[in-house]
């Protein structure tokens, strides 16, 4: 049975930081149960160029995989320059199995299985995450889909990796990042490092992603390892 990972994306700065996970964490084998607010919606518009319908949702809208016409789409062209193309595994060092799939839930669905703790997962990602999701998660709140499945990974004790990217902090924000970590959330920052040999923008992603991947504990070879 394939792993399921909960990767909820919210309306920060950093969409290429989901769309790239989502397409290594699915390289890799995993299932992945995929969430979308509104404002996300809008920043994958603003910053990529993605027109995502968060009724009748297409994995395609989010996925490059072969056979998609992106050649308009700023991502593409970031990808390009990156010297990555669409599909590229250079991503995975990932051997064997089928790629996982992609389970989308609407964001006010609270009847969907990653609402309940007894739908099993090997974690979630909030990335990128918004300083208000943010928030709302460390007062336990569950105003929506996103919301709700951070509260289940907490109270059953499952891992939580949230992506804020926010600059500069004001001090509830930074009280917010405290509280998430002293919760058990593991708060990764997109605050890509700039000592492994980076060149392109792709590098930075994946860098970033790479962090997020050795939290889950999937295997990947986005980045070369310091030491290494
Ligand atoms: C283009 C754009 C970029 C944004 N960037 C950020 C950001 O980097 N960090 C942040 O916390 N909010 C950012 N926001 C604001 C959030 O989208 C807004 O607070 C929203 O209410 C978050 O809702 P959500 O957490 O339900 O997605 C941005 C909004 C837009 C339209």
């Amino acid at each position: 049975m394939k792993k399921n990972i909960v990767l909820g994306i919210t309306g920060a700065s950093g969409s290429i930081y989901a769309v790239r996970l989502l397409e290594v964490v699915i390289a890799a084998g995993y299932d992945v149960h995929l969430s979308i607010t509104p404002s996300a919606k809008l920043v994958l518009k603003q910053e990529l160029e993605l027109s995502v319908d968060l009724e009748a949702f297409k994995p395609s809208s989010l996925l490059l995989g072969d056979g998609i016409d992106t050649s308009d789409s700023k991502l593409s062209m970031m990808r390009q320059s990156a010297g990555i193309s669409s599909g590229d595994s250079n991503v995975l060092s990932f051997e064997g199995g089928e790629p996982g799939v992609i389970h989308y839930h609407h964001h006010q669905d609270m009847t969907a299985s990653i609402a309940s703790g007894s739908f099993l997962t090997a974690g979630m990602v909030i990335c990128p995450c918004s300083t208000g999701t943010l928030a709302s998660v460390v007062n336990a709140l569950s105003t929506n889909l996103i919301q709700r499945a951070a509260q289940v990974h907490l109270k059953e004790r499952r891992k939580l990796i949230v992506v804020p990217r926010e600059t500069p902090l004001s001090v509830p924000q930074i009280e917010s990042m405290l509280r998430a970590a002293q919760a058990g959330m593991v708060v990764l920052p997109a605050s890509p490092g700039f000592y492994h040999g980076v060149k392109t923008i792709q590098d930075r992603v994946d860098f970033v992603v790479a962090r997020i991947c050795d939290q889950l504990g999937i295997e990947h070879g986005l980045i070369r390892r310091w030491g290494t």
